[in-house]
């Protein structure tokens, strides 16, 4: 049988027809005139993006190499910091951190939960000497979507601290204005939002995040920021670039500005709301009911089910490759992603595929009953 395969994973996410036929054409010099044009429309575009004045510096890497390129450029051996560790992705915060001998106070979280701001703003106090805040906008690994802007309330009242937002996941997604909200390192990935294949990581940073490179000594060559800052502004990078991926970011952030981010926003905002208003009307239970991330749902398999083998059948008897759980929920939930180039009838889609996935594994189901909650918000205006 046919089985057309399509991705509704937190990333990679789709790639839009658009952007796959933009980095189709032949690859051009990245020295050359028309390339530093390119360059200049990606800057101004990702500035768009991220609501921001601020450099936002294009690497070649995945997203943990900005996560790295944070930590490395702002803070030195034996700094403190605090992580969030609320989840897979909280925790590679504290990995870095140990790789480079900075030293973290941990806040864990339970996975599936926000966490609490006045945690943070109890921890800064007892202990000043902490120089980075390190968290995520969207926790991929659990749905769950962290209070941002309450955070860098507490943090920008002190000089001595930066906050780092990993906002791989939620950048382009929901709200994330970095200038307003006065964040001092936002990451982002190429394979999330921004709707292209992986490879590229983007990482901004304010006035005083600038102003910590300067005190830092942690060891530092291809993610040298304060050195790529330099060669950025002259549209060039300081090494070879991405060159078909930063065209296709080209094409990605054109449909950006066409869409509107306050549109993106809220479309993202529906598709989610669609997702999860499904999964209870199914009398599935949701892993981040009180702050989910509009960038994902993550659903707990149910009584009995095996949340592996309701990953597999997804895939294998409709194409539809959602994500799994990681770590200790592996086997216990599912995720079905809504971030980027998604739209009302992609939902249906999955909300049907549950169903019937569902329903084949022995769990009972109405057909349709998930699908109809979810037709009544994707419906309305
Ligand atoms: C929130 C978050 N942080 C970090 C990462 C790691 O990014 P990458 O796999 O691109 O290195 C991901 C990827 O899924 C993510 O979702």
């Amino acid at each position: 049988m046919m089985i057309k395969k399509q991705l509704f994973s937190p990333g990679p996410t789709p790639v839009p027809e658009r952007v796959l036929l933009a980095m189709a054409g032949p690859v051009m010099h990245h020295r050359d005139p028309a390339f530093e044009e390119v360059f200049q429309e990606v800057r101004e575009g990702l500035q768009y993006v991220y609501q921001t004045k601020n450099e936002v510096l294009v690497l070649a890497s995945s997203g943990t190499g900005a996560m790295e390129g944070a930590v490395c450029n702002t803070l030195s051996r034996g700094d403190e910091a605090l992580v969030v560790r609320g989840g897979k992705f909280g925790e590679r915060w504290g990995e870095i951190c140990e790789a480079y001998g900075v030293n973290f106070t941990p806040i864990d979280v339970t996975w599936g939960e926000a966490v609490d701001p006045a945690l943070i703003e109890k921890t800064l106090n007892e202990k000043p000497a902490i120089k980075a805040v390190l968290v995520q906008a969207s926790e991929t690994s659990t749905g769950v979507m962290h209070p941002i802007k309450e955070i860098a309330d507490i943090v920008n009242k002190r000089d001595g601290t930066i906050l780092v937002v990993d906002a791989i996941s939620g950048l382009g997604v929901f709200e994330l204005p970095m200038d307003q909200w006065g964040l001092d390192v936002v990451i982002s990935g190429s394979q999330k939002a921004f709707m292209l294949p992986p490879g590229l990581a983007f990482v901004a940073l304010s006035a005083k995040a600038w102003g910590f490179t300067e005190q830092s000594t942690l060891p530092k060559y291809y993610f040298n920021l304060k050195e790529e800052l330099a060669v950025a502004q002259k549209n060039q990078s300081q090494f070879t670039p991405a060159i078909s991926l930063v065209v296709g970011l080209r094409e990605a952030l054109k449909m950006f500005k066409e869409e509107g981010l306050e549109n993106c926003f809220k479309r993202h905002a529906k598709l989610a709301q669609a997702t999860r208003e499904a999964a209870k009307a199914l009398g599935l239970e949701l892993l981040a009911p009180a702050s989910p991330s509009n960038a994902l749902t993550a659903i707990k398999a149910p009584e009995g089910i095996d949340g592996k083998k309701l990953k597999k059948n997804f895939e294998d008897k409709f194409g539809l490759i959602i994500a799994g759980g990681q770590a200790q929920l592996k086997g216990k939930i599912i995720r079905i992603a809504h971030i980027g180039y998604f739209q009302a009838l992609d939902i249906i889609q999955a909300v049907s595929a549950l169903e019937l996935v569902l329903k084949d594994m022995g769990y009972p189901v109405e057909l349709g009953k998930g699908v109809k909650a979810a037709e009544e918000i994707l419906g309305s205006n």
